[in-house]
């Protein structure tokens, strides 16, 4: 089988010397900035795999463009910029890279919890304005986070790891999500309960759920009103899960303490507004962002294409149905 395959954006090393050694021809975006659409339609002509990032959009046209591809690897664990069921519907794998950055995306879902808690930010831009005048009683007042009660959205790989971590601050855990997590519930006692509830009861919700049409904007206005004033929301999921005009006016008018954001319902656009409140702390999309991590990734997405090309499973194929071996 020939081994043609193109990625759509520089990748770490290891990964990218794997794909060289065992294929016949390895094109990449020599960009630094994701293709354009017209760029991206071109590049994946002709291609037995195709490596792909989170902002490559992947619908019924692109893989008519890429016709005769076996393997679309994305670059994420989600792949809600894939259309999966026509990918399926032509015979070609998707896979993720899930697993490797499950433990890395917790951990910056805690550090938003604790940067919102805590009002770091707010502090070091105070620092660095010159307006710290020392010491008082009242200065950046903030929200405990031990002993108190995490709500987890979406209790997947990701959330169950964000919960794990809750050990060491003796939270109590609640969590939502249609299956039943028993490791959640023997290890710390979680209890699963509807949405309404969690909100209600919650002092921080931390999103985990994947992106599809049931949970867009799943945090919406009427959620909001559920919540305590005193909670801090955290997403790390992705960005329409929240409606952010909702988010907004809920920071604005203090319906929540703040809110933690690693994603964005417009990406990479903010909603106006947002930008102007100091209850919320912003991140760039860097919740699996460390040189560890993506280093996994890399290599991950690479066994992905060779296992396709060599006629094997690949390791982590989201639509198995299309695995016939
Ligand atoms: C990042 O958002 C990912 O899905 O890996
Ligand atoms: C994603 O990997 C999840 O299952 O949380």
């Amino acid at each position: 089988m020939s081994k043609n395959v193109y990625v759509t954006r520089l990748i770490p090393d290891h990964g990218l010397d794997l794909l060289k050694k065992f294929c016949d021809k390895v094109d990449m975006n020599p960009h630094d900035r994701p293709l354009t659409r017209r760029e991206l339609l071109k590049a994946i002509q002709g291609r037995d795999a195709v490596l792909t990032q989170l902002v490559d959009k992947i619908d019924s046209e692109a893989l008519a463009a890429a016709r005769g591809v076996k393997i679309i690897a994305n670059y994420a664990v989600g792949f809600d910029n894939i259309d999966l069921p026509a990918a399926t519907a032509q015979g070609v794998f998707v896979s993720n890279t899930p697993g490797v950055l499950t433990d890395t995306t917790a951990e910056m879902a805690w550090s938003l919890l604790f940067s919102v808690s805590r009002r770091i930010v707010e502090g070091d831009k105070m620092m660095r304005d010159g307006e710290f005048k020392g010491w008082a009683p009242l200065l950046l007042l903030g929200q405990d986070i031990s002993n108190k009660t995490l709500g987890i959205v979406g209790a997947g790989r990701i959330g169950t790891a964000m919960a794990m971590m809750s050990k060491g601050f003796n939270m109590r855990v609640l969590y939502w999500d249609k299956m039943k997590n028993e490791s959640l519930e023997k290890e710390l006692g979680a209890r699963q309960v509807n949405l309404d509830t969690l909100l209600q009861e919650s002092d921080v919700v931390s999103l985990h759920v994947n992106m599809t049409g049931e949970t867009r904007h799943l945090i919406d206005k009427e959620q909001f009103e559920r919540m305590k004033p005193t909670a801090v929301l955290i997403n790390t999921s992705r960005g329409p899960v929240i409606n952010e005009k909702a988010l907004v006016e809920a920071l604005k008018s203090g319906r929540i303490f703040g809110a933690g954001l690693d994603v964005y319902e417009k990406e990479p656009s903010l909603t106006p507004g947002l930008e102007r409140l100091p209850n919320v702390v912003l991140a760039p999309h860097i919740a699996s962002a460390t040189v560890e991590t993506r280093t996994k990734m890399a290599i991950l997405a690479a066994e992905n294409i060779l296992a396709a090309l060599q006629g094997k499973r690949p390791p982590s194929l989201v639509n198995t149905e299309v695995w016939k071996g």
